[in-house]
This record gives C-alpha cells, sequence and structure tokens, in this order.
C-alpha cells in the first residue's frame, strides 16, 4: 500500500476528481462474513461507459464537515455511505476529521435505468480520497496504488473492489489463483484471451424501477438460506473453470458458467425467506430469445442478470454488427421505450483533474 499521511494538516485546500466505471459480475458475490468479506470469490468485467463521476473540494477545518451533491442537488440520503466511510476510517486516514469535505458526483447513465451505481460511485469517491491522501505525503506525486483503492472501495461496496482495475478483476481469495484475496480485488487482465478484451455488454432495461431488494439486504438473507453451503462450493467450483476458460478464449465454458451463475443468482433469491423473484416476464422471454438464437445462429451471445430484471447481453467485438440488429429487431420491443445502453469492456479508472 502507498505511504499514509499521519501528521496535522498544514494549510491546504484544492478540487480532485475521478471516474470510475461500473462492473458486470460473471461469477456472483451474494453473501458476506465480517467486515465486507465474500463468502466465494467472485470475477467481473469492468466497464466503459456506465460511470460515476466524482468531484472532492478539500478545505483545513477545525473540525469534520461533510456535504454531498448529486447531479447538482444537495442529497445527504445518497452522500450517507461516503460520509460512513470516512468516519469509519479515521483511523487509516487521521487527516479525515481535519478537513471539511463538498463532495459533487454524477452518473453518465441514465438515473432510472435500473442499474446499480454504489460500485462505480464508491470506487470513484476512493480514488478522491486517496489523491488527496497521496497530495498530503507529497504535493507533486500522483494518487495511491490500486490495490488499496480495491481494499477501501470494498469497505463501502463489496462490488466497486473490482471496478478499480481495467477489463477484470478477480475478488476472493480462492486457491485457484495466487495472490487472490478476501481484502481486495487483484487485476485478470493479463491472464485473460485477447477475445474478452472486445467483450460488449449491451443493457436491456426491462424495468427502470430501483431494486426491490438491496442488494445488503440480499447478501443478509444468504446467512438463513439452506443452500448456501451449496452455493458457496459451486460458485468456488465455476472459478476454478472459468479462470483456464478466460485464458484459452473457451467461449463455451465462458457462456456455460456465465449463465448458470446469473440463474443462481436468481434462483438464491426465490428461495430465499422472504422470497423475492427479481425477474419480470420480459426477462424471460429476452432469455428464451437468446438461448434460440445462439442454438440457431451459433453466436457465442450469452446473458448474465444483476440483482433485478435487466439482462446483460455479452459478446465479442465480431460479433457486434449481427448482435446489435438481433437486440433491434427482436429483443428492444420487450424493454421500456425500446431502450438498452451499449458497454464494452473498459480501462478503469479516469483522472478528470
Ligand atoms: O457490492 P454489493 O454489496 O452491492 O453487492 C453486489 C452483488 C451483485 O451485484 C448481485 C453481484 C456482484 O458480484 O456484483
Amino acid at each position: 500500500m502507498s505511504e499514509a499521511f499521519r501528521g496535522e494538516v498544514p494549510d491546504f485546500h484544492g478540487r480532485v476528481g475521478w471516474q470510475c466505471p461500473s462492473n458486470i459480475a460473471l461469477v456472483k458475490y451474494w453473501g458476506k462474513k465480517g467486515k465486507q468479506i465474500p463468502q466465494n470469490p467472485s470475477i467481473s468485467f469492468t466497464l466503459s461507459k456506465c460511470c460515476t463521476e466524482t468531484f472532492v473540494e478539500f478545505e483545513k477545518a477545525d473540525r469534520f464537515g461533510f456535504s454531498f451533491f448529486f447531479e447538482g442537488k444537495e442529497n445527504p440520503a445518497f452522500g450517507a455511505k461516503i460520509e460512513k466511510l470516512l468516519l469509519d476510517n479515521l483511523a487509516f486516514f487521521p487527516f479525515i476529521n481535519q478537513l471539511d469535505w463538498k463532495v459533487e458526483s454524477r452518473n453518465t447513465f441514465p438515473h432510472s435505468s435500473g442499474i446499480a451505481s454504489s460500485a462505480s460511485s464508491m470506487s470513484a469517491f476512493v480514488m478522491c480520497l486517496l489523491e488527496i491522501e497521496s497530495l498530503l505525503v507529497s504535493p507533486s506525486t500522483g494518487s495511491g496504488t490500486l490495490t488499496k483503492a480495491s481494499y477501501f472501495s470494498r469497505l463501502a461496496s463489496g462490488s466497486a473492489a473490482r471496478s478499480v482495475f481495467p477489463s477484470m478483476a478477480l475478488w476472493g481469495k480462492t486457491e485457484s489463483y495466487e495472490g487472490s484475496s478476501d481484502e481486495y480485488a487483484v487485476s485478470l487482465e493479463n491472464d485473460i484471451h485477447p477475445v474478452f478484451n472486445t467483450y460488449h455488454d449491451s443493457i436491456l432495461i426491462v424495468s427502470g424501477e430501483t431494486k426491490s431488494v438491496s442488494s445488503r439486504a440480499g447478501h443478509a438473507l444468504m446467512e438463513g438460506n439452506p443452500y448456501a453451503p451449496a452455493r458457496y462450493a459451486q460458485a468456488n467450483e465455476n472459478i476454478k473453470n472459468l479462470l483456464p476458460a478466460l485464458k484459452s478464449g473457451d467461449l463455451a465454458t465462458f457462456i456455460n458458467i456465465t449463465e448458470s451463475e446469473a440463474l443462481q443468482l436468481h434462483a438464491l433469491m426465490m428461495c430465499s425467506n422472504p422470497s423475492f423473484i427479481l425477474m419480470k416476464p420480459n426477462t424471460l422471454n429476452i432469455i428464451n430469445e437468446i438461448r434460440l438464437f445462439r442454438e440457431e445462429t451459433h453466436i457465442p451471445l450469452c446473458f448474465t442478470l444483476d440483482a433485478g430484471p435487466n439482462v446483460h447481453l455479452l459478446y465479442p467485438e465480431i460479433e457486434a454488427e449481427k448482435v446489435e440488429k438481433f437486440i433491434n429487431d427482436n429483443l428492444a420491443a420487450y424493454c421500456v421505450d425500446n431502450k438498452w445502453i451499449s458497454d464494452h469492456v473498459g480501462d478503469g479508472p479516469k483522472k478528470l483533474l
């Protein structure tokens, strides 16, 4: 980890800005223990266009001050998770309560798209926090390491740990990957076949409603779920089999594991108590169409789902023209206002200022 600043903050003010992408999990993180420790390892694609842009204005103050603006309007409820992250980590960053913090945040994806923004927003804020720390340690140098950013992003939102790395990331200790950790994600960038860097994620908006079960409640429901031990074993097995498939470019195995993980996530919610059905009829209609299309065309298109009804279509760039025609001709009609978002695998965080 990069150097920490432990002294008295000098006369100090400024503004930093970072953009961080969201990510979509292939092997899902669902169930946690202790301090944001995952019950099983997970793997994701880092996205490119679905991002949060965060600016932090800071000034030396006698005591901690905090305000949060979302898309130009003050929004203390949206800022609560960030404020908590700051106050929970005073021991790591003693300068936190010697500053007044004004945080401004916006998403590059539409508000009512049902896309969770916690991964992108928490990682964007942590990049800003680490840049402020690095300015205190050495005013002319850049920000802290991505591993440190991943560690603190995880404390705010587990999946955010994976958003700070380009291309693909693995979070959670597994025997199948040396250097993996429950406390931070690691980059898979150098362990994947080039085809995966060309992957598209077309997000079909089946519903723009906010999630009916928060991920916090969802993780907690795993504690009483009778299938939890089998699920964690299965996730480990899927990681073990997916890693070599990612390396060799084995798309058949990739498709098989990715779709099975998405359906398992939803199955777990259906058999928790209380239970939740997060798919909508059009989620299933789209899934059925995708499977038929794949059978007929042999194009390696597959789907994944987050904890909601929207469908993520995953496919390599080389198939983009045919798949996008298929989306517009056959699937857009299942979407709210025919809406779908075109995203692809991306390069990770970007400094804005
Ligand atoms: O990071 P959280 O606590 O919002 O949990 C994310 C859980 C899923 O998005 C459903 C799966 C994942 O691994 O991203």
